[in-house]
């Protein structure tokens, strides 16, 4: 395991994430989650999914500590005492004894999302981070969510309480095309069988996924995906995490915590959530003024590609997205790692 790395604070000042900083820390977070896709991808189709997760979470940890920054992690690998690092309310990134300036940063972290596809080998694994300025992100229980997720398109065209077959027929309405032709990504659960039936009925083709909501919900969101809409319940954090991207790919989503256990209900109330049914939409998952997300692909997946090992290096595949700059950007990278004779292909 890796050790904490973290310098002590040294109380440098300590400034507001604005403009510039947004841009500056959004290509060193590109590098958090590149260097964390490579290291699990060495695990690949080993069937050790907490050993794929393990590695990821020391890389991202270790990689964030070389970035100048007070950084907190909002939401994580659990709370303090069931995660030895990326945990909830750990801090994170270098500080300097000089004074410098360093920004306070929110970081929402799924080291590896989609540990079973890693583990597998299957498509759709990804290192994935969201950041904003303090407050900037949910602090979201580690429960389950109902979600919606659509494309820019479809803004308010969606309810979490309406019946499926009026979502789909609203949606197809948005995308002028018929329900027929919509394809909606469900977490193939037993929970889902009567979302899935409804689905069906209402005539929508349906791709069901093992794991991985997160990046389904991003592809809904990006035109040419081949992906519509993602329906069902899953992880909270990754709801959060989800609202980052939504927010800067300007698409829509609705979550509402499932709380059905006495403790999620006490942690719902340490959190002054006082309305458990509330219906969260992306700006209250990830209300940030600035916000960063980045992911890498880990396996192939529907927009990013997987982390490939050549003789001389290593090329990742990654999204980098900024609200206030409003930047979406999509980064084929070669990672060199041996002498003068490498040879860089360009596809
Ligand atoms: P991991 O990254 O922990 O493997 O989670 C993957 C995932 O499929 C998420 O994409 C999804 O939100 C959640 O798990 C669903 O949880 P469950 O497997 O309990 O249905």
């Amino acid at each position: 395991m890796a050790t904490n790395t973290r310098p002590e604070s040294k109380g440098g000042k300590v400034r507001s994430f604005g403009e510039n900083i947004e841009s500056d820390l959004a290509s060193r977070f590109l590098r958090v989650v590149e260097v964390a896709a490579i290291a699990s991808a060495h695990t690949m189709g080993q069937g050790e999914r907490k050993l794929s997760d393990q590695v990821a979470t020391e890389a991202m940890r270790q990689t964030m500590d070389s970035i100048p920054m007070r950084g907190t992690i909002v939401i994580g690998e659990g709370e303090r005492d069931e995660a030895p690092m990326l945990y909830i309310g750990e801090k994170v990134g270098a500080e300097f004894s000089d004074g410098t300036d360093v920004p306070e940063v929110d970081i929402a972290v799924d080291p590896l999302e989609g540990t079973n596809l890693c583990a597998t080998g299957a498509p759709g694994a990804i290192t994935v981070l969201a950041a904003s300025e303090r407050g900037g992100l949910l602090n979201a229980p580690d429960c389950y969510m109902d979600k919606i997720v659509v494309g820019p398109s479809c803004k308010d065209a969606v309810d979490l309480d309406a019946p499926v077959a009026d979502n789909l027929k609203n949606i197809a309405k948005r995308l002028e095309r018929d329900v027929e032709d919509l394809v909606v990504i469900v977490l193939d659960r037993p929970r889902h069988e009567k979302l899935i039936a409804e689905i069906r009925a209402a005539g929508a083709r349906i791709r069901l996924i093992g794991d991985g909501d997160l990046s389904a919900g991003i592809a809904a969101a990006v035109i040419g995906t081949g992906v519509h809409a993602v329906m069902g319940s899953g992880g909270a954090p990754e709801g959060v995490i989800t609202a980052a991207a939504i927010r800067c790919l300007n698409g829509y989503m609705q979550g509402r915590l499932v709380i059905n256990k006495p403790e999620l209900e006490e942690r719902i109330a340490r959190m002054g959530i006082k309305d458990k049914n509330r219906v969260y939409e992306a700006e209250d998952l990830a209300p940030g003024k600035q916000l960063i997300f980045a992911a890498t692909g880990v396996t192939e997946g529907a927009l990013l590609k997987g982390v490939r090992f050549f003789g001389e290096g290593t090329r990742t595949s990654s999204v980098i997205m900024t609200l206030q700059t409003g930047k979406v950007r999509f980064i084929d990278s070669i990672h060199l790692e041996k002498g003068p004779d490498v040879k860089v292909r360009f596809a």
